[in-house]
């Protein structure tokens, strides 16, 4: 343990989305280039960064619980540093500090990257900070989910506001890397053997720079890199476009699954959400997205237990869903943000009635998951071969172009990155099972 003040090792534990992962590598790479060395085992470090989240409370939470933990433990530690950035650190800045005195630096989203500043007490730096417009945007670096699969950010930040939303407030407005950055960052990927990319945004359909779009942008990424497989998250129902939909159809590199939050079935509870459409124009798109595309999962985010939302606006959530049919959805607890416009709203939908909305939702939604999953028995799907099954080394684990895990026997020579063709033959709600039909790289 090095006992001066500045320290040799340091450990990031990241919670929250891949934008904090992405930021989490880049962090990792800064440091690594001015000296520090990065290690796996927190007890070997002398800082230890949390690069934080603040979309619901729980994360939060979690958050505030390790620092409970990193309180004791730098009690024996008397030269560890504790750092807290991201997200969190954006939202609290010095109120952070107060409440858990015992941390030593707490940086913004757009002043993360400048903690080994911060920890050399370079000039015009400081333990807490949070202003906006520090960032570089194109020094943030595109992250290696496996080594065949990878994220890249198309862009930063949010305008949209939905009024329960904390993202535009600990993120900043929407700033977009430009287009060769993002050509540039997918092909340096795929000649570094990614096969498969996911293009991120809070909402990729308003991506502009210059002159081009979002389409535009998929265009150029598929003819202008060898990347064989292209995913993007996360479309915003008011700005996803019929071209958009025209170029997966034609674009084979363009994987048919779209994630496209809904958040609610009820059109009063989306005008107070802020969401900007109506239930009906969501099922328009959806109808057209099945209409052009022959093989699409789509899959959504949803949120129960908004303020002021009745036990019937919650079933035209559960009718929503029975109508759209997702593959998957990812269900939360509405959950106050503080500075929110919902946050002025009063939190009136009593725990237990959350709760309850969210168990009869999850189940509904894992009965048309188990649907969706029997409907692809029999089918061909192209999956990439990311590992083994978790339980056992005689499978292996792809992933289909419909965003599921599918588990197939292992044969001589397939191998992790191989894109197979995989015949399923079961199907639970949650994994697909299939038999190798071919390899075909
Ligand atoms: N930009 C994306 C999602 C960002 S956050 C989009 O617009 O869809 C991911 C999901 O968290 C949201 O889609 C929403 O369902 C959920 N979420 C955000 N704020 C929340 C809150 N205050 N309470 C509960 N869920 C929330
Ligand atoms: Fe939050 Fe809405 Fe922006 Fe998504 S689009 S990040 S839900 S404000
Ligand atoms: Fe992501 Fe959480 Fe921040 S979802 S943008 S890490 S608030």
């Amino acid at each position: 343990m090095n006992n001066s003040s500045r320290p040799e090792t340091f450990h990031i534990s990241t919670y929250g989305c891949q934008m904090n992962l992405a930021d989490s590598s880049t962090l990792a790479s800064t440091l690594t280039t001015r000296g520090y060395r990065r290690v796996e085992d927190e007890s070997q470090a002398d800082l230890v960064i949390l690069n934080t989240c603040s979309v619901r409370e729980k994360a939060e939470e979690r958050v505030f619980g390790r620092l409970g933990e990193l309180y004791h433990y730098k009690k024996s530690r008397p030269g560890l540093k504790v750092a807290v950035v991201g997200c969190m650190a954006q939202r609290l800045g010095s109120e952070l500090m107060r409440r858990a005195p015992h941390v030593d630096f707490v940086l913004g989203t757009d002043r993360l990257f400048e903690l080994p500043d911060a920890i050399e007490g370079i000039e015009g730096t400081s333990a807490v900070m949070t202003a906006f417009g520090h960032e570089n945007l194109d020094q943030i670096q595109p992250i290696k989910e496996t080594p065949f699969s990878g994220f890249v950010t198309i862009s930063r930040g949010c305008d949209n506001y939905c009024t329960y939303c904390i993202v535009p407030y600990v993120r900043g407005k929407e700033r977009a890397h430009s287009a060769d950055y993002i050509v540039d960052a997918v092909r340096r990927m795929a000649d570094e053997g990614v096969v498969e990319i996911t293009l991120l945004g809070q909402n990729v359909n308003s991506y502009r720079y210059h002159d081009l779009d979002f389409p535009g942008l998929l265009l150029r990424v598929a003819g202008e890199t060898p990347i064989r497989r292209i995913r993007f998250m996360t479309s915003h129902p008011k700005d996803l476009s019929k071209r958009l939909v025209e170029v997966m159809a034609d674009e084979p590199k363009l994987l048919p699954h779209i994630h496209l939050p809904l958040q609610s079935g009820n059109n009063r509870v989306l005008s107070k959400m802020g969401r900007l459409y109506t239930v009906e124009h969501y099922l328009k798109i959806i109808e057209y997205i099945r209409k052009k595309l022959d093989y699409v999962a789509i899959t959504t985010d949803l949120i129960v237990g908004f303020p002021t939302e009745t036990e019937n606006e919650f079933e035209q959530t559960l009718a929503a869903v029975r109508a759209v049919q997702y593959d998957s959805a990812f269900m939360f607890r509405y959950s106050v943000r503080p500075g929110t416009t919902a946050a002025r709203y009063e939190d009136d939908v009593p725990e237990a009635d959350k709760i309850r909305r969210l168990n009869k939702l999850i189940a509904l939604q894992q009965q048309i998951s188990y649907k969706r999953n029997q409907r692809e028995l029999a089918q061909t799907r192209y999956g990439l071969v990311e590992g083994f099954s978790r339980r056992s080394q005689e499978y292996l684990r792809a992933r289909t172009e419909g965003n599921k895990t599918a588990l197939f026997r292992s044969s001589n020579g397939t191998k992790p990155g191989d894109i197979v063709r995989i015949k399923i033959t079961a199907a639970d709600a949650f994994t697909l099972h299939g038999d190798l039909v071919a390899s075909n790289s």
